[in-house]
C-alpha cells in the first residue's frame, strides 16, 4: 500500500472539508457554496461514498481529498502530503538527516537494553529483581522474549557504558537515557528500576518504561519524547501482537505487565495502551490493522477497564475510555477505506471488557485464563458502558446533571455511524434523562436522526424525494468508479502515463513545446482532432498520476521530471518507467494513447453522471430544471465519447 492510500484509508473527505465549508447533506452528498469561488447557491458537492469532491459550478472541477487540499490551502503536493499524514497518523518515510538521527537512538537503546539484561541477570539486586518477576507470574522464557532488565542504582554506569562504546552524551541525552542536571552534568534516567523496553510497531527499540521497585519516586518513568519515542504513537507489544490482532481484531489493556502476561497466556493479540487514554495516532495505527481488506468485518476493538476506576475518573472531570472512544470514533468513523459510511456501517465495534474491581488484567489472567476469556467475549458496546458510567456518575435529578450528560453523549452519537443505532442511542438517553424527545433533540441541536444537522432534507412523512424517478437505487450503486480506484494501482491511468513518459510529443503535437501551448493542465492532440484526444488532468483520479503528469508539462527531460518530484513520487516515476512495456512501433504508441484518452475520458464522464446522479437523488424539481442544461450537455459528451 502507498502512504498516498494509507492516508486516504484513514480520513475521510468529508471531515477534511467540513473545516473549509458548511457542507448540509443532501441525498448521496453533501453540499456547500463553493469555497473556490463565490456563489449564492450551493454548487459544490462531497461524495462520502467516493471520497471525492467536484464544484458543479463555475470551477467545474473535481478531485480527491488531496487535491482538495492543495487548491484550498495553495499547497503543493509534498507539502499537503505532509499535512495530511499528520492528520492521518501516518509516518512519511524519514528523511535521510533525520534517519540517521533516529538510527543513533536506536542503536543507544539496545546498547542499554542489553546492558540492563545484564544486570538482571546478575546476583545481588538482579537476583531480588528476578526474584519479584517470578513471584508477579512471569516466566523466566518471558522475561527473555520481552528482554526485561534492571537498571543501575548508581546513576552513571550506564552512562559510562556507553560512553565506552562511543556514543556522545548528546546523543544519549537524545535517546533520553541520561538527563543534564542543573549543574550541567548527565545522569542516568533510571536508577534502580526494573527495565521494559518498548517497540513501536514496526520493531524498532523506541524507549523504555522503568517501574520502581520500591515506593520511591514516580512508579513509572518512561523515557522522554524523543524522534523515536512518542507514548502517543505506540502501543506497547504491538509488534508481537500485529498478526494476531489483523486475525482477531485487538484488546487494549493499561500496563506493561497486563499485556506481557496475556502474551504469555496465549492472548496474544493484547496491548497496552500505557495507562493513558487512546490517542488519534495510536487509533489510526489500530485502524491500519483491524482493517481487513475486502472484508466486512474489520475485527473487534476491545478496551479492557477497571469500572470502578472510570467511575471515580469520570467524577473527578474527565473520563479517559471517553476520550480513547473519541479517538477511536474519529479515525474509524465507521468507514472503512471508501466503503460508505452511513449505509454501510462496517466500523468495528468498539467494546469494553468490564473487570472485577480492582482486579489488573495480568492477576485475572494468572489465576483463570478461562474467566478471561470470560470478560473479553462479554465485553459491551461502548455506548452501553458510557450509559453505565454516566448515569452512576452525575446527578441526574437536575437539569445541570441531565444537561451535562446530554451534553457528554452530543458527539458520540453525532459521531455512530449506523442510523439506526444512532437513534437507539438517542432514544436510550432521552429515556435516562427522563425528558422528552423534543426537548432531547432542541438541547442537541438536531433535527432528526440519520445524520448531520441538514435543513433542506425533509425527514417527515413528506420524505417523497425518495421514490422520485432519476434517485439512484441502493442496489445497483457501486461505490467506487473503477474497480481499481480501491486499489493501489489503476492500471489504465499508469499505462497512460507511461504512454506520455515515453512520448513526450504527445502532450505537445504542435512542436512548440509543452509550455508553448500555454496549456497547463491538458494535453493532446489539440490541432489535429480537435477535442477528441486531449489528455485533460481530471481524467487522473489517482494523486500520484496527476502530479507527476503535471510536472511533466513543465518539464523537458526525465531528469529534470525527477528533480522536480517529491520523494514519495518519485518512486512512482521509477514504477511508470520499468513497469510498463509500451509498443515498439511508434504508430502503435500513438494508437495506444488515443485509446487511452478515449478510456480515460469515457470513465471520468461516466463518473460526472453518477455524481450528477448522486447530486439531483434528492433535488427539487426546480433545482432539476436549473440544471437541466449541464447534464443535457452531459450527455452530449457521453455520446460523442461512445460513439467515437
Ligand atoms: P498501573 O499503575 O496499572 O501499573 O499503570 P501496572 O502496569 O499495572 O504495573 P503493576 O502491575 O503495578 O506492576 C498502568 C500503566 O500506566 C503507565 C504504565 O505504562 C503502566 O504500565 N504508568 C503508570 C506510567 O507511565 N507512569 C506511572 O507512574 C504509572
Ligand atoms: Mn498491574
Amino acid at each position: 500500500m502507498t502512504v498516498i492510500d494509507d492516508i486516504k484509508g484513514r480520513l475521510d473527505i468529508l471531515d477534511v472539508v467540513s473545516r473549509y465549508a458548511n457542507l448540509q447533506r443532501s441525498g448521496r452528498s453533501y453540499k456547500a457554496n463553493c469555497p473556490f469561488h463565490t456563489e449564492r447557491t450551493p454548487s459544490f458537492h462531497v461524495f462520502p461514498e467516493r471520497q471525492s469532491w467536484r464544484c458543479f459550478g463555475a470551477c467545474a472541477t473535481g478531485g480527491d481529498l488531496f487535491s482538495f487540499l492543495m487548491r484550498i490551502e495553495n499547497l503543493e503536493f509534498g507539502e499537503a502530503l505532509k499535512v495530511l499524514a499528520q492528520q492521518a497518523g501516518v509516518t512519511l518515510p524519514e528523511k535521510r538527516e533525520r534517519k540517521d538521527e533516529n538510527d543513533a537512538i536506536y542503536s543507544i537503546n539496545e546498547a542499554s537494553r542489553e546492558f540492563f539484561s545484564g544486570l538482571l541477570s546478575s546476583g545481588g539486586r538482579g537476583a531480588d529483581a528476578r526474584a519479584y518477576l517470578l513471584e508477579r507470574g512471569l516466566e523466566q522464557g518471558t522475561i527473555e522474549r520481552f528482554q526485561l532488565g534492571l537498571s543501575p542504582s548508581d546513576g552513571e554506569s550506564l552512562r559510562r557504558h556507553l560512553a565506552s562504546k562511543g556514543y556522545t552524551q548528546e546523543q544519549m541525552a537524545l535517546a533520553g537515557v541520561v538527563t543534564q542536571g542543573r549543574n550541567g552534568s548527565y545522569r542516568d534516567l533510571f536508577r534502580s528500576r526494573l527495565m521494559f523496553p518498548i517497540w513501536d510497531a514496526e520493531g524498532r527499540l523506541a524507549g523504555f518504561g522503568g517501574r520502581a521497585l520500591d515506593d520511591s519516586g514516580p512508579k513509572y518513568l518512561n523515557s522522554p519524547r524523543s524522534p523515536a519515542f512518542d507514548k502517543g504513537r505506540i502501543l506497547y507489544a504491538m509488534h508481537l501482537a500485529k498478526d494476531a490482532v489483523r486475525e482477531r481484531g485487538i484488546v487494549i489493556v493499561e500496563g506493561y505487565m497486563d499485556a506481557i502476561v496475556a502474551h504469555q497466556g496465549g492472548f496474544s493479540n493484547v496491548v497496552a495502551s500505557m495507562g493513558t487514554a487512546l490517542t488519534q495516532h495510536q487509533a489510526s495505527l489500530v485502524r491500519g490493522l483491524v482493517r481487513k481488506p475486502g472484508s466486512s468485518d474489520p475485527g473487534d476493538v476491545i478496551l479492557a477497564l477497571d469500572p470502578d476506576d472510570a467511575g471515580n475518573k469520570a467524577t473527578s472531570g474527565g473520563l479517559e475510555s471517553e476520550s480513547s472512544l473519541n479517538a477511536l470514533q474519529t479515525v474509524f468513523k465507521g468507514r472503512v477505506g471508501r466503503t460508505n459510511f452511513y449505509e454501510r456501517p462496517d466500523s468495528p465495534s468498539f467494546r469494553v471488557a468490564l473487570l472485577p474491581h480492582g482486579k489488573d488484567p495480568d492477576e485475572i489472567i494468572l489465576e483463570s485464563p478461562e474467566e478471561w476469556t470470560r470478560l473479553v467475549a462479554n465485553a459491551v458496546p461502548f455506548m452501553d458502558y458510557l450509559f453505565a458510567v454516566y448515569s452512576s456518575s452525575e446527578d441526574l435529578s437536575t437539569p445541570q446533571g441531565k444537561s451535562r450528560v446530554a451534553d457528554k453523549f452530543k458527539l458520540f452519537i453525532a459521531a455512530t455511524p449506523d442510523p439506526f443505532e444512532q437513534d437507539h442511542y438517542f432514544q436510550r438517553l432521552a429515556a435516562l434523562l427522563e425528558v422528552s424527545d423534543a426537548t432531547l433533540r432542541a438541547s442537541l441541536g438536531r433535527p432528526g436522526p440519520g445524520g448531520p444537522s441538514n435543513r433542506d432534507r425533509s425527514t417527515g412523512p413528506n420524505r417523497t424525494t425518495r421514490s422520485q424517478p432519476g434517485r439512484v437505487d441502493r442496489q445497483d450503486q457501486d461505490t467506487t468508479a473503477t474497480p481499481f480506484a480501491r486499489m493501489d494501482h489503476d492500471p489504465l491511468e499508469e499505462y497512460c502515463m507511461a504512454l506520455i513518459l515515453r512520448d513526450s510529443e504527445f502532450l505537445h503535437p504542435d512542436g512548440h513545446g509543452k509550455n508553448g501551448s500555454g496549456e497547463t493542465e491538458s494535453a493532446g492532440f489539440t490541432e489535429e482532432a480537435g477535442d477528441a484526444y486531449k489528455l485533460r488532468l481530471e481524467y487522473f483520479q489517482r494523486v500520484d498520476n496527476r502530479d507527476v503528469f503535471t510536472n511533466w508539462i513543465r518539464c523537458s527531460t526525465l531528469d529534470t521530471l525527477r528533480d522536480s518530484l517529491d520523494e514519495e513520487l518519485k518512486e512512482h516515476l521509477e514504477h511508470l518507467l520499468t513497469k510498463f512495456l509500451p509498443p515498439s512501433d511508434r504508430k502503435q504508441r500513438e494508437a495506444a494513447f488515443k485509446d487511452c484518452v478515449r478510456r480515460l475520458e469515457e470513465r471520468y464522464l461516466r463518473d460526472l453522471k453518477r455524481e450528477e446522479g448522486m447530486r439531483l437523488s434528492e433535488a427539487t424539481v426546480e433545482e432539476v430544471e436549473e440544471q437541466g442544461q449541464e447534464i443535457l450537455q452531459l450527455n452530449e459528451r457521453l455520446k460523442k465519447v461512445y460513439g467515437r
